[in-house]
């Protein structure tokens, strides 16, 4: 069998959008049986949060879709992570120009923004700290999308 794809999702804090991710492309890997080939992982380019669970908003929405994200705990992106990783997937340009800058100098696995994979228009996942209960419905909603979109693209990978 070939070695485990291994994915990393990055935001800024590590608090909403890319735990949120982490928990929703884990359900959509184990409801296709592929938790043994799929390591999963998520990190955020701040530290003001290191340590932390997620936003109780971000928590609560996952919950009603039935994610558990509540063990989960904030780490920062370090450039090691491009090396680890095969796939870093950001959320937005901000996020995609911070990792770009730390892969020109290190190398590695290249980011690209997650919702490339989503079949919608949007192309970031937009930062829901700032906004009201809805934002993080929106969030899961786009994450959702891609996560079906990724997971075709790494079956192809791993046949
Ligand atoms: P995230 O959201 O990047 O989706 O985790 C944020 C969380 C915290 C902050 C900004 C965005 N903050 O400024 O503390």
């Amino acid at each position: 069998m070939t070695a485990p794809i291994r994915v990393l999702f990055v935001c800024l804090g590590n608090i909403c959008r890319s735990p949120s991710a982490e928990g929703v492309f884990r359900n959509v890997v184990q409801q296709a049986g592929l938790d043994d080939r799929i390591i999963i992982d998520s990190c955020g380019t701040g530290d003001w949060h290191v340590g932390k669970a997620p936003d109780n908003r971000a928590i609560a929405a996952a919950s009603l879709r039935g994610i558990d994200i509540a063990h989960l705990r904030a780490r920062q992106f370090s450039s090691e992570d491009l090396d680890r990783f095969d796939h870093v997937l950001v959320m937005d340009r901000q996020n995609l120009a911070d990792v770009r800058d730390v892969w020109r100098q290190n190398g590695g696995t290249e980011p690209v923004l997650f919702l490339h994979f989503g079949s919608s228009a949007h192309d970031e996942v937009p930062d829901p700290y700032y906004g009201g209960d809805h934002g993080f419905e929106h969030v899961l909603d786009l994450i959702n999308d891609a996560s079906e979109g990724l997971l075709q693209h790494i079956r192809e990978q791993l046949a």
